[in-house]
């Protein structure tokens, strides 16, 4: 069977070179008794991995155990593997088998392998090595025929190095090793597994399929997908049974996208705006960063708001409502058009030239000096009228007052 075969058969969605790649691997060291070691981010699907080797060998036919190693009880993996006597601790009333004895002539996946305590690595590494194991509290070794698949999300050289995984396991695990790409590298895949999965819900919920408009299918392009597949396929659930419309737009997708950062920040700008001189760049990284404090001030506001009455969006204050409108509904993309500068206009840059990006980081450090100067300034000049002072700096007396605090400029 090719790829494309494989792919179809375990229901694996994707073309990305490096998602074929590691399916291509698996294919070919199948039929091999060698030990993989499946790498990559979490949510990565690593999980298909394993039974594709299984399926794919001459054990088909016999034992496929998958053990979650984060989650097997501390002090009890070494009897969850190789078994124990009866009697050889408190509460072993009866001896039982490990998954090593079961699984003989199968296939073991070990997963989140890492976290296994260095004592039971030392077995494994045994088993590994010879075919040979000992049940906790007997003495006569036993024999087992059992290929391991394991895989880990965890860097393990520098686990290594943390002595909290032993390198000759790591070697011996690792002689075939595949690595599972990041969603966020299989650009080309992302819209492909969302629609598959917009289809699969839609079919388990018996409701017609949600997709997205193009915008939207731009942001899910873009995002960087910290939680992978699992998290991709857990949003479109989300959407698809919370969403009342079924065509998504950009701002709805964006309400489930934890963090979504604009990556392509000039291009936010009008074209006639980005002017390639660099004073004029100073000027945009200003604006953003103004405009981000802003928002940052108001979402500290809105949420300590929330955490004080337990309201919710609808029952905000007129002026809550605003700000929540602004920030979820996608509004502040016309304010950055407007080019206002909010809450306070910049000046145009002393020096025209900024040669590093290391400049600019000192320039943003100075925005909150230049921001209490100019509260000062505008104070001085309205001979301490709060209200006048406010309306010329272009904020609320409402926020004007809470930076007079702030700042202790009273
Ligand atoms: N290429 C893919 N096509 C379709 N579904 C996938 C794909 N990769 C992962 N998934 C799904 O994503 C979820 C997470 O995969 P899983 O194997 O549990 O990730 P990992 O073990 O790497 O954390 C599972 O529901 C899996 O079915
Ligand atoms: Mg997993």
């Amino acid at each position: 069977m090719d790829v494309q075969g494989i792919k179809q058969r375990f229901g694996i969605i994707g073309n990305y070179g490096g998602l074929n790649r590691a399916i291509d691997i698996a294919r070919q060291v199948a039929p091999t008794d060698l030990s993989v070691l499946i790498t990559g981010p979490s949510g990565t699907g690593k999980e298909i991995f394993p039974q594709i080797i299984h399926q794919f060998s001459v054990r088909k036919h016999g034992q496929y155990i998958a053990v979650n190693c984060g989650a097997i009880p501390e002090g009890t993996s070494d009897s969850e593997l190789f078994g124990h006597e009866k009697g050889s601790f408190t509460g072993a009333h009866e001896s039982r088998k490990g998954y090593f004895e079961v699984a003989d002539g199968g296939t073991i996946f070990l997963d989140e392998v890492a976290e296994l305590p260095l004592s039971t690595q030392v077995r494994l590494l045994r088993v590994l090595e010879t075919g040979e194991y000992i049940r906790v509290g007997s003495s006569k070794a036993q024999k087992t025929n059992v290929r391991v698949v394991a895989a880990t999300n965890v860097d393990i050289p520098k686990a290594i190095q943390e002595s909290k995984f032993r390198e000759d396991l790591f070697y011996r695990l690792n002689t075939v090793p595949i690595q599972i790409p990041p969603l966020k590298e299989r650009i080309d895949d992302i819209y492909l597994l969302f629609k598959k999965f917009a289809n699969d819900f839609a079919e388990r919920y018996r409701m017609p399929s949600i997709s997205l408009d193009e915008e939207a299918v731009k942001v899910l392009e873009t995002y960087d997908w910290p939680g992978n597949i699992r998290q991709l396929k857990n949003i479109t659930e989300q959407i698809s049974i919370i969403e009342k419309q079924r065509v998504i737009d950009v701002y709805t997708l964006k309400r489930y996208l934890p963090d979504y950062q604009e990556i392509r920040l000039p291009a936010l700008l009008k074209s006639g705006e980005t002017s390639s001189t660099f004073s004029s760049e100073r000027e945009i990284l200003y604006k953003i960063l103004f405009e981000l404090k802003a928002d940052v001030n108001d979402l500290k506001k809105l949420v300590l708001g929330v955490m004080q009455s337990g309201v919710s969006a609808q029952d905000l204050e007129t002026e809550d409502q605003h700000v929540f409108n602004r920030l979820f509904r996608g509004a502040d993309f016309e304010v950055q058009n407007n080019a206002t500068v909010k809450p306070f206009d910049v000046k145009k840059p002393r020096e025209a030239n900024i040669q590093d990006t290391e400049e600019i980081m000192e320039e943003s450090l100075s925005i909150q000096d230049k921001e209490i100067e100019l509260i000062k300034k505008a104070l001085d000049r309205h001979h301490g009228k709060r209200k006048l002072a406010a309306d010329e700096l272009g904020i609320s007396e409402r926020t004007l007052y809470r930076k007079i605090k702030e700042y202790e400029l009273e």
